[in-house]
């Protein structure tokens, strides 16, 4: 069973062909990120129209690699939502036309949801009931899971996202877009480790809170202005990951689950991975990096997922009335 899927709701246009919702057979990721490195963060409106740009040729270049004919695919899906709604209704739209055209099924897909099932991908196959930390540029939640479409938000964040901080505090750093990426690169070569910075715990919850630090990593470098930004990057990695994993820790002591899945862009952190594994005492799954970052496979697995749940793509129903995930994740309004 083939999947086509298409993810464009942020700076990266990804085209991929799945088979069975495990085997990737093409995933193909143009990322925008040289044109954002320019104004420091993503302009929606740029972002968009890079995507229009693409997108057709991107496709083309995406069966060939999969070595597969349009006819042999079996259901169209892209990304609904969350998402920037320019880039969003870019991929969406053309996914849509394309199923329309060549009459397929058509599969739309909740973002964080994708970022969940590329656990499903590459073989694995994770067991449920499980508690997933979805960590990335605009969400950082915990969710249980008890099933395909069964999702439960337990907390998230009441500010800044993980990778959102991540972002504002490599701009404060001077280390570039995506921050992500740079803080991990300069933590990398840290040489002294005594800075101390703070960590929100918000007892009782389990619910997130990074601006705090932030403006603790900003007051920090306007007092010394010669610190090493090495260790106050290696600093402020620790105190994220620390809370991610400590509060992802308590939930588990209060729920019974088999695993644990770590998803979204700030899963390919190192770090993370590492104290993930080493501190989580159940099987942790974590995708590979790169597809921890937005990517189509995982739209094509959660598409898989929910094959039964295909609409016309013609019809002129309200899309969203037909996801049932449970307590879904996309912001309905
Ligand atoms: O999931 P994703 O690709 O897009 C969203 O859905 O937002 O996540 C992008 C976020 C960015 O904030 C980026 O800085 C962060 O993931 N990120 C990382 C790393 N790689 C990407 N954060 C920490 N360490 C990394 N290695
Ligand atoms: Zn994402």
């Amino acid at each position: 069973m083939l999947i086509l899927a298409f993810e464009s709701s942020c700076d990266e246009t990804s085209v991929s062909v799945v088979e069975n919702g495990t085997k990737i057979l093409c995933n193909l990721i143009q990322s925008q990120v040289l044109m954002h490195n320019k104004t420091g963060g993503i302009v929606p409106e740029v972002a968009a129209r890079e995507h229009l740009k693409i997108i057709s040729q991107l496709t083309d270049q995406a069966l060939n690699v999969a070595g597969v004919q349009i006819e042999s695919i079996d259901y169209i899906a892209a990304t609904i939502g969350p998402g920037l709604p320019g880039a969003l209704m870019v991929g969406f739209s053309y996914a849509r036309s394309m199923a329309f055209a060549t009459k397929k099924p058509f599969i739309p897909v909740d973002h964080i949801e994708g970022h969940i099932y590329a656990n499903w991908l590459e073989g694995n196959m994770p067991i449920l009931p499980a508690v997933a930390l979805v960590v990335s540029g605009g969400h950082t939640e915990l969710i249980y899971m008890d099933s395909a479409s069964n999702f439960k938000r337990i907390g998230g964040t009441r500010d800044d996202a993980a990778g959102e901080a991540f972002d504002k505090v490599s701009r404060m750093l001077g280390a570039g877009y995506p921050g992500g990426p740079a803080i991990a690169a300069l933590a990398n070569e840290a040489k002294k480790f005594d800075i101390e910075l703070p960590r929100a715990w918000l007892p009782g919850t389990h619910d997130f809170s990074f601006s705090g630090l932030k403006t603790a990593v900003l007051n920090l470098k306007n007092k010394f202005p010669n610190l090493p930004v090495e260790e106050i990057a290696w600093s402020f990695q620790e105190s994220v990951v620390d809370v991610l994993i400590s509060k992802t820790i308590t939930l588990l002591n209060e729920l019974n689950v088999q695993s644990v899945l770590l998803a979204g862009g700030v899963a390919s952190n190192s770090r993370l991975r590492e104290v993930a594994k080493t501190k989580i005492k159940i099987p942790v799954f974590i995708p590979s990096p790169k597809l921890c970052t937005d990517n189509a496979a995982m739209i094509a697995a959660a598409a898989f997922r929910h094959k039964d749940d295909f609409i016309d793509p013609c019809s002129l129903i309200d899309i969203y009335s037909t996801m049932n995930r449970g307590d879904l994740l996309i912001d309905k309004n």
